[in-house]
């Protein structure tokens, strides 16, 4: 019978016998998947392996260092890091289209990365977190995982690269994954990380991506999530997160008129992301929120909580 044990170690072997001598190039998002799957083949092949981890500009708030440093630190994996957060952003200028945004972060990540790659030499392999749910909904654009796949039209990118394909976990469902992440010591707080889009916050800014809609954002975002976490609310959701709106609201502060941004927050309780509802947080915890993106975060003035649930709405709002 399975356990995650007993699954890593006959996917340790079947790396090997797949990897033969070659050298494997793997994308990291920050994302469970593709961290088991990266701690998967480090163990299978060790230094064979590198992984490439890019920014793009549209992270979280401090996640490109975090994540980083919980890679290389903790995780010991060979990690090449690339800040490409300028280019990401240069070409996001004056883009308000939601699929527009998604396609020039998909095409500028398979630019960066195979330019990444061909720095070194002699890959034979590339290697995808992919999950059982991605291969079944591999039609599916708007896909639940953060995997390369999922940034529009990456599916190409090994054929581009004239790479053979390594799914190490492409018949698991996302709780094994979880187990086999707990099983290779990846820390409890990481596995249970929310999905993260790879478009990132530029499909949660509802307009043109600036920086500073993206610094005004990730401020709001990671109070959100850090007032989740300290009051133990955070596993209870599927998925969290704030909103810009493209949206100006008149406010008072001390005697002063403001004209600022409001933002969302939403907050969803679902098994696949295929359909949610939206989570039913208690107001003193949404109050608190919200009290504190206001004072803390100058540039936003008011705040409204989502309630809306998937279908008809989705879960992102772009
Ligand atoms: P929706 O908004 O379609 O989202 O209800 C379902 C899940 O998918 C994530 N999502 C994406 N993930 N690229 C991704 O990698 C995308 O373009 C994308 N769009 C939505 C969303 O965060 C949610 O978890």
């Amino acid at each position: 019978y399975w356990t995650p044990e007993s699954f890593v170690d006959s996917t340790i072997k079947r790396i090997r016998e797949q990897a033969g001598d070659g050298k494997v190039i793997c994308g990291l998002s920050g994302g469970v998947d593709s961290t088991v799957a990266a701690t998967l083949l480090h163990r299978a092949i060790g230094d064979r392996l590198l992984c490439v981890f890019v920014n793009n500009g549209v992270l979280r708030k401090n996640e490109f260092s975090d994540v980083q440093h919980l890679y290389t630190e903790k995780l010991k994996l060979p990690v090449k890091a690339v800040d490409a957060s300028d280019l990401f952003l240069d070409r996001l200028k004056g883009v308000s289209d939601p699929e527009k945004k998604r396609k020039i972060i998909g095409n500028t990540f398979i630019e960066v990365f195979d330019n990444a790659v061909s720095e070194e030499n002699g890959f034979t392999h590339l290697a995808q977190g992919t999950l059982y749910p991605d291969v079944i909904e591999s039609v599916s654009f708007r896909g639940p995982s953060v995997t390369i796949k999922s940034h529009h039209n990456v599916g190409g990118l090994p054929e581009k690269m004239n790479l053979k394909l390594l799914e190490p976990l492409r018949e698991l469902f996302k709780d094994e994954v979880r187990k086999v992440g707990a099983a290779l010591d990846i820390p409890f707080d990481f596995l249970g990380r929310h999905p993260f889009p790879g478009p990132g916050l530029s499909i949660r800014i509802l307009s043109d991506v600036t920086r500073e809609k993206v610094r005004l954002l990730q401020e709001a975002d990671a109070i959100y999530i850090e007032e989740l976490r300290s009051h133990n609310l955070y596993d209870s959701v599927w998925q969290a997160f704030v909103v810009l709106l493209p949206v100006q609201s008149v406010g008072v502060m001390g005697d002063e008129r403001t004209y600022e941004f409001v933002v969302g927050l939403r907050a969803v309780t679902s098994v696949d992301g295929m359909t949610a509802d939206w989570a039913h947080l208690p107001y003193d915890f949404l109050a608190k929120v919200s009290n504190r993106i206001i004072n803390e975060v100058k540039g936003i003035n008011r705040v409204v909580y989502d309630i809306s649930s998937k279908p008809p709405a989705t879960i992102e709002w772009e």
